[in-house]
């Protein structure tokens, strides 16, 4: 029995959809005393291509009525297209600590030997000011192929509610590297979107000479240290809750709970912009 005495933290992770467990997996892994309250869009899923200012005030009316609704210690915007460009509005806005979520350019310039590296993400996080800076500040250095796919966030979505994945429309979207001879090739590659890490292993079996490199473990040690030397409540580990949340009707509900199940989530229920008011 892990009757542990640890710190009890209630983080909200909220992506548009089931990339953020992602997160939330990594973020457990190093701090097994989180209570996560996952909460996805997918009434609006995919952000990928919505435009910058729909997504600020939608996600900041989301996550302002989870602040109402949950007792949160903090926020996660587990999504790369939602925190390049709405993390300010979200700091000026809810007084709790907000992690975002941005890709990993400045680890992968570092691992990369070829100084060749290329950014996979949606549409949005491609186009985004902020990535561009976090090019030119951390990988000046390095040639930066940008790949922006409207359609693996869907691919990868698909794969945890419905289990298949079809290869050839992976390797459609990583053509572009897969077209360039070996000596333009990235040696790493960011995974830029927090669906991503779901379809690894088949950009894996496509570029096997290629490394990737994700934002999970980042997260999971600044969650580490944002909240080093809060009080400690006792809390058995195997009691904390595990509760998920969608907005508006949710296809599939049956495959998306079994789903939820396997990440360790014990509910999956519907949240209303409404009831928090
Ligand atoms: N998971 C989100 C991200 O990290 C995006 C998926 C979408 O297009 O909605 O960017």
């Amino acid at each position: 029995m892990s009757q542990q005495k640890l710190k009890l933290k209630r983080i909200l992770f909220f992506d548009s959809g089931v990339g953020g467990l992602s997160i939330c997996q990594a973020v457990k892994k190093i701090n097994p005393d989180v209570e996560p309250v996952y909460l996805f869009d997918n009434e609006c899923f995919p952000y990928g291509e919505k435009s910058e200012s729909f997504l600020i005030s939608r996600v900041r009316a989301i996550l302002d009525a989870a602040v109402k609704k949950f007792e949160l210690s903090g926020i996660i915007v587990a999504c790369n297209t939602a925190s390049t460009v709405a993390l300010p509005d979200l700091r000026d806005h809810i007084k709790l600590p907000i992690i975002g979520v941005v890709p990993a350019i400045k680890p992968a310039a570092a691992l990369s030997k070829k100084k060749i590296i290329a950014l996979l993400a949606t549409p949005g996080t491609i186009n985004r000011k902020y990535t561009q800076e976090l090019i030119r500040n951390y990988a000046s250095d390095c040639k930066v192929i940008l790949i922006g796919s409207a359609k693996l966030a869907r691919i990868a979505e698909n794969r945890l509610t419905c289990g298949n994945v079809d290869e050839t429309e992976v390797a459609g979207v990583l053509s572009e590297i897969t077209e360039l001879p070996d000596s333009e090739r990235p040696d790493v590659i960011v995974l830029g979107c927090t669906h991503y890490p779901f379809v690894a292993d088949v950009i894996h079996k496509i570029l096997p000479d290629c490394q990737l490199v994700d934002s999970g473990i980042a997260i999971g040690k600044r969650v580490d240290s944002l909240f080093a030397g809060e009080t400690m409540l006792p809390v058995e580990v195997d009691k904390i809750e595990h509760k998920a949340f969608y907005l508006g009707e949710l296809q599939n509900y049956d495959d998306r709970f079994k789903m939820f199940e396997h990440f360790g989530f014990t509910s999956l229920s519907r949240f209303s912009l409404d009831d928090a008011i």
